[in-house]
């Protein structure tokens, strides 16, 4: 048998730059990206985490991981953090922007505007950043890519977490425009991520009666996505095995939207 279906898929010779990779779904990105042949750099606001994390991909795949302190939203961190990787790694092919978050608001007409102008620090303006500090070392890559996580809660009517829906939404524009810009240079995509349940949930007061409701009426599949879920699609989007594919916006939330939208 000569023919290897997985070859394109595979991520040897690329180095890979993950914001918040130290947990849940970065973690899940990293560890599948590193197993696939990747170099690997978690950047994550909680640094000892990343390094943590990064060990134990590193023990698991046998390839270089390594993790290191960096606030997204801090343009200083991220100079840093993309000098590091580029240093330790001789160049960076690949970007994957997945920090993101934010709380819930129950009355749409007492949010404070600092909750808008945060999200969007943290979930757009971050990952335009972190975009352009690594773009250099993107546009000279083979196969130069950046991949974003996005939500799917950006594309549909979205309750309680209006600012995080509106930055997610406004990603997904700044990215479509970007994969134009950057044509034949660096791909541009976004996954379009649905309920993967994490401690977050908890932390941002989505109660457990709120994830049921957010879950298993709202996709097809009848579960949460685990963060495997969202690392293949990564995968696709990151390896040459989508050398045709920028500009996109990929939904992997089990099929949620259709259910959602016609209020099944
Ligand atoms: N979990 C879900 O159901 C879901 C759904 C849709 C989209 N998403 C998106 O997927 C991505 C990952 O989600 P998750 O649930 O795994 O998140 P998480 O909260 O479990 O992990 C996020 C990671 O980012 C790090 N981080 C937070 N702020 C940072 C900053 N300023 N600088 C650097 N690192 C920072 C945290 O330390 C943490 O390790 C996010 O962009 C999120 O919006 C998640």
């Amino acid at each position: 048998m000569s023919f290897d279906a997985f070859a394109e898929f595979r991520m040897t010779g690329h180095n890979v730059l993950i914001t918040g990779g130290a947990q849940n779904i970065g973690a899940g990105i990293a560890r599948t990206l590193s197993g696939a042949g990747a170099n690997v750099m978690i950047a994550d606001l909680n640094g000892d985490k990343a390094a943590e994390t990064a060990a134990a991909i590193a023990k698991e795949t046998g390839n270089d991981c390594r993790g290191m302190a960096c606030d997204v939203t801090d343009k200083a961190a991220i100079d840093a953090v993309v000098a590091a990787t580029a240093k330790a790694f001789g160049g960076i092919s690949t970007l994957v922007n997945n920090v993101g978050w934010g709380g819930r608001q129950d009355d749409p007409k007492a949010i404070p505007e600092e909750e808008f102008l945060n999200s969007y620090k943290l979930n757009t303006i971050s990952a335009y950043r972190m975009s352009m500090a690594c773009l250099p070392w993107l546009e000279k890559a083979k196969n130069g890519s950046i991949t974003n996580s996005g939500s799917f809660s950006s594309a549909v009517p979205a309750y309680d977490i209006l600012p995080y829906a509106t930055a997610k939404a406004a990603l997904n524009q700044m990215m479509v425009s970007l994969a134009h810009m950057l044509n034949k240079k660096v791909r541009v995509n976004s996954v379009l991520i649905g309920t993967v349940i994490t401690e977050g949930y908890g932390s941002a007061g989505i109660t457990p009666e709120m994830q049921e409701r957010m879950t298993h009426p709202d996709n097809l599949i009848g579960h949460p996505g685990r963060p495997q879920d969202i690392a293949n699609a990564m995968l696709w989007l990151c390896s040459p095995a989508a050398g045709w594919v920028s500009g996109q916006t990929i939904n992997v939330h089990g099929g949620g939207s259709v259910v959602r939208l016609f209020g099944q």
